[in-house]
């Protein structure tokens, strides 16, 4: 297992489609390492997911996971989910506006409109199938992660840029109102 670097956005790299996996790549020795890098990088670097194409393999992976996060500590606790060929479906027209950050955009974070219901189909890093709803913040965690695999950040979905703040201005500015709004969704949705 290795840690790597995680590309920042003006790479290329992020501006990619990712590839799919077929079952036999996914079981293949370099794919299954690949996985435990991802999962490593992104313990490492406190993410509340991480998308392969972020650590320079534009493959269709991703993974997130949620305990106490000092980044997000309003999140809901997700369990370690390794996402291969995500497919995301909105089941309500019902969105909420998310504060998001990216380990690719580093210090900035900004207001993102994100819908509040989904259906995840996908495989697990073993193909075997999961199809599960998610709902609230947690649907805005997927959310940002597959749309890593399509070539988009965060900063492409923030509607108003002047929503646009460093970590310490969030902190200082924006925490207080944001983190009443994420309990709201999260007492409307579950999570
Ligand atoms: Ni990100």
């Amino acid at each position: 297992m290795a840690i790597r670097k995680i590309a920042v956005i003006g790479n290329p790299v992020l501006r990619q489609q990712a590839r799919k996996l077929t079952r036999e790549e996914l079981l293949s020795p370099e794919i299954q390492r690949l996985i435990d890098d991802l999962i490593e990088t992104m313990h490492d670097a406190n993410g509340a997911g991480l998308a392969a194409i972020q650590i320079h393999e534009p493959v269709h992976l991703c993974a997130i996971e949620v305990k106490d996060n000092p980044r997000y500590p309003y999140l809901p606790k997700v369990p370690l989910t390794l996402l291969v060929n995500a497919e995301l479906t909105p089941l309500t027209e019902e969105t909420f506006v998310n504060y998001e950050g990216c380990l690719s955009v580093p210090d900035l974070r900004g207001a993102v409109e994100r819908v509040a219901e989904i259906r995840v189909i996908a495989w697990d890093r073993f193909g075997e199938p999961i199809d599960q709803i998610v709902r609230g913040l947690t649907a805005g965690t997927f959310q940002h992660e597959v749309d890593h695999l399509d070539g988009t950040l965060f900063v492409d979905r923030v509607k108003d840029p002047r929503s646009l703040c460093t970590w310490r201005e969030y902190e200082r500015h924006q925490q207080r109102a944001f983190v009443e709004r994420a309990r709201a969704v999260v007492a409307r949705w579950g999570s």
